[in-house]
């Protein structure tokens, strides 16, 4: 006898519309389906009907947008949620507290997957325990595709490439510093994440290191708490927020690649400035860092408005060098407030390349970072519908369609 399956009901669901990020989210795809633009057929999932019409209609979106009701607190909600579909974007954050079950069903059900997590150590948990399941049934799973970490880790695909077309071979050191303009902030839900990552760190005695998933190598990159003065860029640098995450994030994408990057290493700071104005800023960058997840926080739901949203941008700047004296210069520049300007346009690129099968050949199921698994495409996505631009100082600038 042949098992037939039905053929799902929706293309993608967005999973936490009801929460800060969910909104902005359905305000996009709202925008992308008054446009045409929309890659499939959304639904829009939470907690709580009411609450989803009035988001879907505060966002104009079409008035039979299907609402689903799931909550990670009712594993047979999650179920149900994930047979419906080809896809899931999740912004049901804290992961840690709330993701677990979501991506076993999703791999379970070879339903892919994609979130804004930016906790390594969930994400470690989770690799451990759904990989296998995930590549026996074809779901691809893409974590952290968002500001962090995708234009940290597309500057080292563009600036890898470039070396790779030059010299035949990659740098392997890589440093990179980041500046970020606008005084946006975070969201409650951010900070919520933060503060459970901050929570596992101490929980497992190891605040600062870089564990990655059993069987990918990956060489610890230093990972600075103190200002220092860049003497290449002749500027203070300061410890940076998402640095930790990064650093996890880059070690995977080139374990992932198969260490087509080399033996690497990575370090991230903050751009401070130069002279004295540059150094005080570090340290009072360094100090605030130190106190990061006791600051008055937002509360869940809440986070900054749409003009801070649009004021901010920021640029990534990425330096490969090699002991025989090459050096390579990645920029990565954006409009908008990194955490949420930026990164809701660049995870809805995500789960657009999945939906129209943009991945890279031969890239089947299992978790991937955004870039391992989309490689150009994503570059040229990103360059042309949300904002980014991607040049290597001394190659021709790279615009795309
Ligand atoms: N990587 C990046 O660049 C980046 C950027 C921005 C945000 N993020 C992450 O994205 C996540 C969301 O951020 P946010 O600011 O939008 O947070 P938020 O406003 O607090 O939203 C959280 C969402 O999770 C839902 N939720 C909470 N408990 C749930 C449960 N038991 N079952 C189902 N849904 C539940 C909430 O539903 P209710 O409305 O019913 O409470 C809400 O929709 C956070 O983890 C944050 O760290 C990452």
């Amino acid at each position: 006898m042949t098992e037939t399956t039905a053929a799902p009901e929706h293309d993608a669901v967005l999973w936490g519309a009801t929460g800060y990020v969910g909104q902005i989210l359905a305000g996009h795809l709202a925008a992308q389906h008054a446009a045409g633009t929309s890659a499939g057929r959304w639904a829009l999932a939470g907690r709580d009907r009411d609450r989803l019409a009035r988001v879907r209609d505060d966002a104009g979106l079409p008035a039979d947008t299907p609402l689903l009701v799931a909550d990670a607190d009712d594993p047979r909600s999650v179920e149900a949620l994930v047979r419906g579909t080809r896809l899931v974007l999740s912004v049901v954050g804290p992961y840690g507290r709330h993701g677990s079950a979501l991506v076993a069903a999703c791999a379970a059900h070879g339903v892919d997957y994609v979130d804004l997590s930016g906790e390594p150590r969930w994400a470690r948990r989770m690799i451990a325990e759904h990989d296998a399941t995930a590549r026996s049934t074809g779901a691809r799973l893409v974590l952290s595709a968002g500001f962090d970490s995708v234009p940290f880790e597309l500057a080292a695909q563009v600036l890898q490439r470039e070396a790779h077309a030059r010299w035949g071979s990659p740098l392997p050191a890589l440093s990179c510093r980041v500046l970020v303009e606008g005084d946006a902030g975070f969201s409650g839900g951010t900070l919520a994440s933060l503060a459970a990552e901050v929570e596992a760190a101490r929980a497992d005695g190891d605040a600062r290191g870089l564990v990655l998933p059993s069987g990918y190598a990956g060489t610890q990159g230093p990972l600075s708490a103190e200002p220092a003065h860049d003497d290449a860029l002749g500027m203070w640098v300061a410890p940076w927020v998402l640095a930790p995450i990064n650093v996890w994030n880059l070690h995977w994408s080139n374990a992932l690649r198969g260490q087509a990057w080399g033996d690497l290493t990575y370090d991230e700071m903050m751009l401070a400035g130069p002279g004295p104005v540059g150094e005080a800023t570090a340290t009072a960058i360094a100090g605030m860092m130190a106190g990061l997840v006791d600051a008055p926080p937002r509360l869940p739901g809440e986070g900054p408005d749409a003009a801070a949203r649009d004021a901010g941008a920021y640029t990534v700047l990425l330096t490969g060098s090699a002991p025989d004296g090459r050096r390579l210069t990645s920029v990565v520049t954006a409009q908008g407030d990194p955490g949420y300007g930026s990164t809701s346009r660049i995870v809805l690129e995500v789960a657009r390349g999945l939906l129209v099968g943009a991945a890279e050949p031969g890239a089947g199921g299992g978790f991937w970072t955004p870039g391992a698994l989309l490689g150009e495409w994503l570059e040229d996505r990103l360059a042309a519908h949300a904002g980014l631009t991607f040049t290597t100082q001394g190659a021709a600038d790279r615009h795309v369609v």
